[in-house]
């Protein structure tokens, strides 16, 4: 069993993101991982746009990621890149404090136009803190993901197994 981190960088609840971020949490759950959820937008915004590392919010949040093996980096695509929310707390980050952790990227975003976001936008980030060890991770596009009217999400059929593969993969390297 290992410690799980997703961090969300969604602006809000509601949002498709949270149909792949369900998926995966539920299966590396299943699998006998401790998964823990960093909501960035739930952290106090001032901490985030002030970088206060003495905030509590943030030292907690900070912890959770130090102390796990595995973080799974989940952002839509904003401007062709990763959400600004989820810079925010990345460079709350120490120096090197991705070092020895597996990494998963899961982003949505509207088209397929932005697929390579992950490799040109994110993973210039993660190997700056110290990342490795980084999978392949998801892209998903919006009308992939259906909202359910009891607010819950259903999964295309491919993006499901996508999805479910790369937990797979991270539980298969922990
Ligand atoms: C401010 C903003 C900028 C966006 N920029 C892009 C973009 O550059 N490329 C892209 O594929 N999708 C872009 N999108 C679409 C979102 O990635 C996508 O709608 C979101 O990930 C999932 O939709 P939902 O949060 O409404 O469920 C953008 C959305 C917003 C709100």
């Amino acid at each position: 069993m290992s410690n799980i981190v997703i961090i969300s960088g969604s602006s809000y609840s509601g949002s498709r993101l949270y149909g792949l971020i369900e998926a995966i949490q539920n299966q590396l759950k299943e699998l006998g991982h401790q998964v823990s959820l960093i909501e960035v937008a739930e952290l106090p915004a001032e901490d985030l746009i002030r970088a206060n590392w003495n905030s509590i919010a943030v030292k907690d949040a900070l912890h959770v990621v130090e102390d796990a093996e595995a973080v799974v980096i989940a952002s839509p695509v904003y401007k062709a890149s990763y959400s600004g929310v989820l810079k925010t707390f990345l460079d709350l980050i120490p120096q090197k404090g991705l070092e020895r952790k597996v990494l998963l990227p899961l982003f949505i975003g509207g088209s397929l136009a932005h697929l390579l976001t992950i490799d040109y936008a994110l993973k210039p980030v993660l190997s700056s803190l110290g990342a490795t060890h980084i999978l392949q991770g998801v892209y998903a596009v919006d009308q992939w993901v259906e909202k359910r009217e009891d607010g819950g999400f259903t999964l295309s059929e491919d993006l499901l197994a996508r999805t479910l593969m790369a937990g797979e993969q991270l539980h298969s390297v922990l």
